[in-house]
């Protein structure tokens, strides 16, 4: 098996958390071990900074500076005490969400300096970094709407939600940017498809990734 760590990226409402569950679901099937995680979250100190940067509250604002070292430290603490254990294990490690949502947006949705937050990835990751990553890519405004279909009328969930469509707009167009960087570690999946349908690509990519 060549692909090990493999992530999932896209917008808000673009599907990513229900096809890494699935992607999980057939690993186990076909008896591969896998684990699922979650970003930020998955151990008991991520899990508290989740709701920290998740809690929408218009009079705790938090910084970028201060929201991108909680996203590192949570992943910190992850890779450190799941990730590395798990591959070590020879586990397939699934992540929903990973170090490209710190670029994307903490970079290009915020606006830090993208050299910086690539020391603070060297930093909290040193050299593991995800062998395959699927992109989900999903219209903004699409992924807005089934969002706020999910929510109570005119109460967004968390932070992120809460942001303008410009914001979520940066946020794609860093995707899509990092993508066409690395070409060979991300695979762009058109998210509009059925469930089934985009599970089913998903499974053959990740396949022909672990037979290259
Ligand atoms: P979550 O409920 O997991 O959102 P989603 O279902 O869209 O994955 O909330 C995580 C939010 O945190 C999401 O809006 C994206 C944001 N985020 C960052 O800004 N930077 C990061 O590094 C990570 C992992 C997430």
């Amino acid at each position: 098996m060549k692909a090990k760590f493999i992530t999932f990226e896209g917008v808000e409402g673009s599907g990513k958390s229900t096809q890494a569950r699935l992607l999980c679901e057939r690993l186990e099937e076909n008896s591969i071990p896998a684990v699922l995680l979650r970003e930020p979250g998955g151990t008991a100190v991520g899990e508290k900074i989740r709701r920290v940067l998740k809690d929408y509250d218009p009079l705790a604002e938090i910084s970028p500076q201060a929201e991108l070292f909680l996203f590192a430290a949570s992943r910190a603490e992850l890779l450190q005490s799941v990730i590395l254990p798990a591959l070590a294990e020879g586990k397939i490690v699934v992540c929903d969400r990973f170090h490209d949502s710190t670029t994307a947006y903490q970079a290009f949705g915020r606006g830090i300096d993208i050299g910086i937050v690539q020391q603070v990835h060297k930093l909290t990751l040193g050299d593991t970094i995800p062998d395959l990553t699927f992109l989900l890519d999903l219209d903004v405004a699409g992924g807005m709407k089934r969002v706020s279909l999910r929510n109570e009328p005119g109460r967004p969930d968390d932070r992120f939600e809460a942001e303008k469509e410009e914001f979520h707009r940066r946020v794609q167009s860093g995707y899509l940017a990092l993508a066409g960087g690395e070409p060979d570690r991300f695979k762009v999946i058109p998210a509009e498809g059925a469930i089934e349908e985009l599970a089913d690509k998903i499974w053959r990519i990740a396949g022909d990734a672990n037979e290259q």
